[in-house]
């Protein structure tokens, strides 16, 4: 099973990814916890070029290609040789990311994604879990990290509010695997939503 968390930056995805595979090992089943952009260590190098640096950095057109560099090297040595190994794949991030934020926050991009995905990728989760929450709260939570991975923050909250916009209409368009979650709560809150959504999934 493929499952990603997707979502505006801050909103928890990696900590419930986080929660999610600890309780799926407790559970007895072999996981493969991952993140995008990186994953694997080419796909780790694109990472830096991208989540540091100033926000005109890149176009989004020049970004649509880096990240898709980067998913294609993780789904080749990552992903896909841990799915056939019959781990549960978890993924902090994955192709949505990339629908929402290259595709439809910065212009209409979308059928340039579309069209790079088909060609390179071609590969859905079994299950999204979409964390939803207020972007102003959510980028109040992110900034407070002060990791320096914050290029995307700094497209300011304008930017946050059409990402959210985005992953809503997303999870519309791919209802059969996009569960929304309330992330405007505590962790435990949250994930016992989430585990809710992956054993129903799983059985
Ligand atoms: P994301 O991966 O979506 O950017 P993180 O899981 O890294 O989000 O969380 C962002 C920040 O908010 C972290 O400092 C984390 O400890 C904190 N955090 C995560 N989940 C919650 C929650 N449910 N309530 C309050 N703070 C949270
Ligand atoms: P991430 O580390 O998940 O950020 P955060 O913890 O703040 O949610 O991802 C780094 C940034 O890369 C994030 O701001 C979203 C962005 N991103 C894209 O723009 N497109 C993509 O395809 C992916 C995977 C991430």
């Amino acid at each position: 099973m493929f499952i990603t968390f997707e979502g505006i930056d801050g909103s928890g995805k990696s900590t419930q990814a986080r929660l999610l595979a600890g309780r799926l090992e407790k559970d007895g089943r072999s996981v493969v916890l991952t993140r995008e952009p990186g994953g694997s260590p080419g796909a780790e190098e694109i990472r830096r070029l991208l989540v540091e640096g100033e926000p005109d950095r890149w176009s989004a057109e020049t970004e649509i290609l880096l990240f898709t560099a980067a998913r294609r090297d993780h789904l080749e040595r990552r992903i896909l040789p841990a799915l056939e190994a019959g781990s549960v794949v978890i993924s902090d991030r994955f192709a949505d990311s990339t629908r929402v934020y290259q595709g439809a926050t910065r212009g209409d991009l979308r059928a340039m994604v579309d069209s790079l995905h088909t060609q390179m990728i071609a590969r859905e989760p079994d299950l999204t879990l979409i964390i939803d929450m207020d972007p102003d709260a959510a980028l109040e939570r992110g900034l407070a990290r002060g990791s320096g991975e914050d290029r995307f923050e700094e497209f300011g909250a304008g930017f946050q509010h059409r990402l959210r916009a985005g992953f809503l209409a997303l999870a519309e368009e791919y209802s059969d695997r996009c569960v929304i979650i309330d992330g405007a709560r505590g962790a435990d809150d949250v994930g016992a939503d989430v585990t809710k959504a992956v054993l129903d999934r799983l059985s």
